[in-house]
């Protein structure tokens, strides 16, 4: 059990102590799994209504920041020039973008184009053309919270597959988000993902995974977005995570440059893909925080 104290004030925002509240129906609902040796999330891991409101200003800026680039991605534009517009949009709203100096990550935001799955390092040097699809990954930390959200761009007139593959991504993201449901495991979202990649004869990358976010960068649970039928944490409300699946046109297989140590491309050079958004589990379903 997730280890909340009786006398605590219960997780759902009422309130009254845990006891007077969700502690007999959790632990219902919990039962079957702890029995069937399912991991269930660490008390730390359901967030507080205050907490959950953190998160949610701190995703008002990730947003309106995603906004101002839907508007200024276009051909020309280097992916340095992206960075400095996340970077002052950031500091201007009075936040900080997580990922500068994050295990030494020179940057402020990925951008990841066309065979680069993820990690893009942005670059003076690198122009986006005509025909290219590229992720944007931007985490804001405001007033210590956390939000992690990334889009795709398509420049200009981009060919049929590479279209097809920036939708399909997207259902890919909005139908493994659709599986999030309370009391179920975190694998459920992965299955349904793999499921989309399989008709359409994609790749699902296997080496990166959603994951807890809001209070820190990188937390439990593990989203894996591959099918998995190991027993994987079971899903509470109050959990925040992302789901954010890359997909690949060909095989699920990826390389780190080991030139940069950062830049995640697919083995075969074949087109990727990726939608992030940050997810909030409740008691009926789940509310996207970035959205
Ligand atoms: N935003 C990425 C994620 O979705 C992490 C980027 S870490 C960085 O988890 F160091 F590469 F920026
Ligand atoms: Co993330
Ligand atoms: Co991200």
């Amino acid at each position: 059990m997730f280890k909340i104290g009786r006398n605590d004030k219960c997780w759902c925002g009422c309130g009254k102590k845990y006891k007077q509240c969700h502690e007999r129906s959790d632990e219902e609902n919990l039962k079957e799994y702890v029995e069937k040796g399912y991991p269930i999330p660490d008390r730390h891991l359901i967030l507080s209504p205050e907490q959950i409101q953190g998160i949610k200003e701190s995703a008002k800026v990730s947003i309106a920041i995603m906004d101002a680039l839907d508007k200024f991605i276009k051909e020309g534009v280097s992916t340095e020039a992206i960075d400095r517009l996340v970077y002052e949009m950031t500091e201007d709203a009075g936040g900080i973008c997580a990922d500068y100096k994050y295990e030494d990550f020179p940057k402020h935001c990925c951008t990841s184009i066309n065979n680069v799955v993820c990690h893009g390092i942005p670059s003076e040097r690198e122009i986006l053309k005509n025909g290219d699809i590229v992720n944007v990954d931007i985490t804001t930390i405001l007033n210590g919270y956390y939000s992690d959200m990334s889009r795709m761009y398509m420049i200009g007139q981009v060919p049929d597959n590479a279209k097809k593959l920036v939708e399909v991504t997207k259902k890919c993201m909005l139908s493994g988000i659709d599986a999030i449901k309370p009391y179920r495991p975190v694998s459920d979202i992965g299955n349904v993902i793999n499921d989309i990649a399989d008709e359409n004869g994609y790749g699902v990358v296997r080496a990166l995974c959603g994951h807890g976010v809001g209070l820190k960068f990188h937390e439990d649970p593990v989203v894996n977005h591959y099918r998995t039928d190991r027993k994987t944490m079971i899903m509470v409300p109050g959990m925040v995570f992302t789901v954010e699946p890359m997909i690949n046109e060909g095989t699920w297989d990826c390389k780190v440059s080991s030139e940069d140590g950062w830049t995640v491309t697919t083995a075969d050079g074949s087109l990727s893909a990726q939608w992030e958004h940050t997810v909030l589990v409740t008691e009926s379903g789940y509310e996207i925080l970035t959205l």
